[in-house]
């Protein structure tokens, strides 16, 4: 019945089309550009490669150094007109020039190198740099600023995600962004992972939640839990698309039905719904009727970073098989 799986085919042809929809319905919230600032800055990002050359690599090699350059966002920048507030975020003047809680403004200067170490560490108007503790004789004069370690320092860019962790159990247990996303780095005395491993690190993606699959009379209920994401699942709320694929194959192998569910779509930009994610401590819930039994059934949690990515490149992040009976 291979016209079941074009239908799934079909669908996700029609995913595509509504992304492009939903980004068109995009309306930006505030009138008129984001202005354009220039913070004097005392040193320039690439200063610091000389002194923290570990440092330096690895987020050479994160998400953060390529929130310029990347293909997908520049793609999605010119969709948008190279609107400036949107570019905003993407190559920011330091966080602390206007404070964690404002939008940050976009940098005029050098913005291949998106979210960089100025972003994060520079103390605009001073020599100084932010760091976790003040290192008297340093040459780059680092002072304990307690906001570089709070999950507000994060929320200035991650605004939607840091509401959602806001809301969650991590805020009072004091799991902030950092602990997950930053952690101590055993060989290093006192450093922290700048690699930021997020949606694109496979393994990551997988750790945060749960899959399990049973029969229940006429049924097959299977159940997602958000057991380890320290906000919604998946996290990114624009881009990302979760889904459910069942396959199912007779005693010959051959294969009898093809279903999938949507769990999350895409949400237009700026149009911060979370309605399909998956919340903390969430229990996802699908419910198959058991057509054709007796079948094995191959369920796997699909995952993709983009919607115009075909099912055949999604990610599998869970997979499990399961006979279906008679009830
Ligand atoms: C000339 C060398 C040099 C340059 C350039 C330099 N640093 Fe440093 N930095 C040091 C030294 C030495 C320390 C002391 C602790 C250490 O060895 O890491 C330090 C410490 C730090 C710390 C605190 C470390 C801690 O132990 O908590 C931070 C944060 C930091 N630097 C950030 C930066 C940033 C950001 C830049 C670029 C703007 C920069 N540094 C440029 C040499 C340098
Ligand atoms: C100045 C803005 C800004 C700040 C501050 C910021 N980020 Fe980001 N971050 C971004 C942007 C933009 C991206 C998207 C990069 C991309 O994929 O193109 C991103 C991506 C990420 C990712 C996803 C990486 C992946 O593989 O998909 C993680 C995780 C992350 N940031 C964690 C943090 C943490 C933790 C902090 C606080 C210590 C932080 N960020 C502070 C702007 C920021
Ligand atoms: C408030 C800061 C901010 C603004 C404004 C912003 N972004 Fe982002 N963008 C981020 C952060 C942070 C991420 C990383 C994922 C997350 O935290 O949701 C991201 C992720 C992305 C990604 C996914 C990158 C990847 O590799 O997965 C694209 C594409 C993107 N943004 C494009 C845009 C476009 C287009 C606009 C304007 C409509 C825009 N951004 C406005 C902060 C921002
Ligand atoms: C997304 C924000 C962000 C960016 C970008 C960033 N840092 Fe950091 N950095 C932090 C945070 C948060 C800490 C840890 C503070 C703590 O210990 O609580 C830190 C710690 C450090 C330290 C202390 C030692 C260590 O290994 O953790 C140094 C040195 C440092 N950063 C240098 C840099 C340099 C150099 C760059 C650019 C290559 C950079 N940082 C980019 C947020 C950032
Ligand atoms: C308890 C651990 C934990 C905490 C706390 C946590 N995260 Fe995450 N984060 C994860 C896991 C696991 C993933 C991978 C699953 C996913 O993509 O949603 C993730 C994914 C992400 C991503 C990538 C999303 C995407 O779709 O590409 C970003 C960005 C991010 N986190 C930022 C943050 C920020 C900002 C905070 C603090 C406000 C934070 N995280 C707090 C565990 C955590």
């Amino acid at each position: 019945m291979a016209w079941k799986l074009r239908v799934a085919l079909a669908l996700s042809c029609v995913l595509a089309v509504g992304a492009l929809v939903a980004l068109g319905r995009w309306n930006p919230k505030q009138d008129g550009p984001a202005p354009t600032s220039r913070v004097e800055a005392q040193r320039t990002n690439q200063d610091c490669r000389q002194c923290h050359a570990t440092v330096w690599d690895e987020w050479q090699a994160s998400h953060h150094a390529q929130s310029w350059t990347s293909p997908q966002v520049q793609a999605a920048f010119r969709h948008f007109g190279h609107d400036r507030q949107c570019e905003s975020c993407h190559a920011p003047e330091p966080v602390t020039a206007r404070g964690a809680e404002a939008l940050v403004a976009l940098r005029a200067e050098d913005r291949a190198s998106g979210v960089n170490c100025l972003s994060c560490h520079a103390l605009p108007g001073t020599d100084q740099v932010a760091a976790a503790r003040t290192v008297p004789d340093a040459p780059c004069q680092p002072v304990a600023v307690p906001l570089l370690s709070e999950s507000r320092q994060c929320g200035a860019c991650h605004t939607a995600i840091f509401e959602d962790w806001s809301q969650s159990r991590y805020r009072t247990d004091g799991k902030s962004c950092q602990t997950c996303h930053m952690p101590a780095i055993a060989d290093r005395p006192g450093g922290h992972s700048h690699a930021c491993l997020g949606g694109h690190d496979d393994d990551l993606v997988r750790s945060g939640v749960r899959m399990s699959c049973e029969q229940h009379g006429d049924e097959l209920v299977v159940s997602v839990v958000n057991h380890a994401t320290g906000h919604n699942f998946p996290g990114e709320r624009h881009n990302r698309v979760l889904l459910l694929q069942l396959i199912e194959r007779n005693a010959a192998g051959e294969i009898v039905l093809g279903r999938q569910e949507i769990i999350k779509n895409i949400t237009p930009f700026r149009g911060e719904s979370s309605a399909d994610q998956i919340q903390v401590d969430q229990v996802y819930e699908a419910r198959f009727p058991v057509v054709e039994p007796p079948v094995t059934a191959e369920v796997q949690l699909l995952y993709k970073r983009f919607p115009w990515h075909a099912d055949r490149e999604a990610l599998v992040v869970h997979q499990a098989n399961i006979t279906l009976e008679k009830p």
